[in-house]
């Protein structure tokens, strides 16, 4: 008769769907019962909520524990309850109206973490369900390429859009994989914001629950015309714990606030560290310091994330650590903060959506709102002078 471990091993062969890791090493198999030689009851505990991730699981387990001889076979799932409809405002302009939900990660400075934050909550609201992708609006130094392991691909153009690439169940396009590779562009203000709405509305983006996007550092012209571009859903702050990191991080919210973006919360990265050998977790920026910043601006810390090896080495291997160790401290942070998220996400459209028609450009129909009528004659008035951001 087969053992548990005839019915483990044969579960290895059983592969989540849309992704290539099998269901024993996603750890999702909670529990084998032997009951006689023709019976046994499995219980699995999965991260999607679609019907048809079920159905699949439950056929491919019956199929795969038929071979041992066994032909009643119980197959219990517990999942996340399924999403809420949800009915995204579409007030305001939105460039990509296929897409439900947009969430802008930013900080208020460089390498703390946000290409990393992206990608890792990205992976995991895509583990839980739901359809995602990820846009690098990094158009200084674009990264997520690498991260998920898609560096030197081609793009494929359809028509005059490209087509987004695929990783991890997730759609990704950067504008490094619109570059050449390593090559450094000097953007100015005008052409900053002709490329985000490019990232947007010419790239072949199917219909996503969530768009997460990937901000270059700071709060600049990439921000504004983001959230002038579309109605952005939640906004994701990551910062590091020491305080002249917070005092930037305050930019970054207060930038939120002005854009009219929902405050999801702070990812607080680099959160201690966890040694690789005993993983004892020890201090080194100061922990915990983003909770009272948290509170002044009404929103929560959505993760501590420690420093961990396995997280830098995931970033440059393009194996994000959610994906390839779930059990990790790491994993699981990553895991809550995008469950979180996503139901601040169902909040903000359950109380009428997100709406960017506050931050519209005034200026009339027809007249670019950096070049007002007759700035290309010399201007003595200063009233009238140009902006000066160079379009014109
Ligand atoms: N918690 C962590 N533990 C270990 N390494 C980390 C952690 N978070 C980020 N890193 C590493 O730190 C480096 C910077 O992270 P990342 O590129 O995500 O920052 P960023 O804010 O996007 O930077 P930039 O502003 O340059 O775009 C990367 O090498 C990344 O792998
Ligand atoms: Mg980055």
């Amino acid at each position: 008769m087969a053992t548990v471990s005839d019915i483990k091993n044969e579960l290895q062969s059983v592969v989540y769907p849309g992704f290539q890791k099998s269901i024993m090493d996603f750890g999702f198999v909670k529990e084998v019962e032997i009951v006689d030689a023709q019976s046994c009851a499995i219980h699995l505990e999965i991260t999607s909520s679609a019907a048809d991730v079920e159905n699949k699981l439950k056929a491919d387990i019956t199929a795969c524990l038929g071979k041992l001889g066994f032909t009643n076979i119980a197959v219990a799932i517990k999942k996340p309850e399924a999403p809420k409809q949800q009915s995204n405002s579409m007030s305001g302009k939105n460039v990509a109206p296929q897409i439900k939900n947009f969430v802008m990660v930013s900080s208020g400075k460089g390498g703390v973490g946000k290409s990393t934050t992206t990608v890792n909550l990205a992976v995991a609201a895509a583990m839980q369900g739901k359809r995602v992708g990820i846009l690098d609006a990094d158009i200084y130094g674009p990264n997520i390429p690498r991260m998920m392991g898609l560096q030197g691909l081609e793009v494929e153009v359809v028509g005059n859009k490209a087509k987004p690439f695929k990783a991890y169940g997730v759609d990704v396009m950067s504008m490094g994989s619109l570059m050449d590779e390593g090559q450094a562009l000097i953007w100015r203000g005008a052409m900053i914001m002709k490329a985000i709405e490019q990232l947007l509305r010419d790239i072949l983006w199917e219909e996503l629950d969530i768009l997460f996007i990937d901000m270059p550092p700071g709060t600049g012209d990439a921000q504004l015309t983001l959230a002038q571009s579309v109605p952005v859903t939640a906004g994701v702050n990551v910062t590091t714990p020491q305080h002249v990191a917070l005092d930037d991080s305050r930019r970054s919210l207060d930038m939120f606030k002005k854009l009219h973006i929902p405050i999801a919360g702070i990812v607080e990265n680099m959160s201690g560290f966890i040694c690789p050998n005993c993983q004892t977790e020890s201090d080194i920026f100061g922990q915990g310091t983003c909770e009272e910043l948290a509170k002044t601006y009404g929103t929560q810390v959505l993760a501590n994330i420690p420093i961990e090896p396995g997280i830098r080495v995931g970033g440059d291997e393009g194996k994000p650590i959610v994906y390839h160790y779930p059990q990790s401290q790491s994993g699981k942070r990553y895991m809550r903060a995008a469950e979180n998220l996503i139901a601040q996400i169902d909040n903000v459209n359950a109380n009428g959506g997100a709406s960017n028609a506050e931050i519209q450009p005034t200026t009339p129909p027809g007249v670019s709102a950096c070049s007002t009528a007759g700035a290309s004659k010399p201007q003595h008035n200063h009233e009238h002078k140009s902006g000066g951001c160079g379009c014109n």
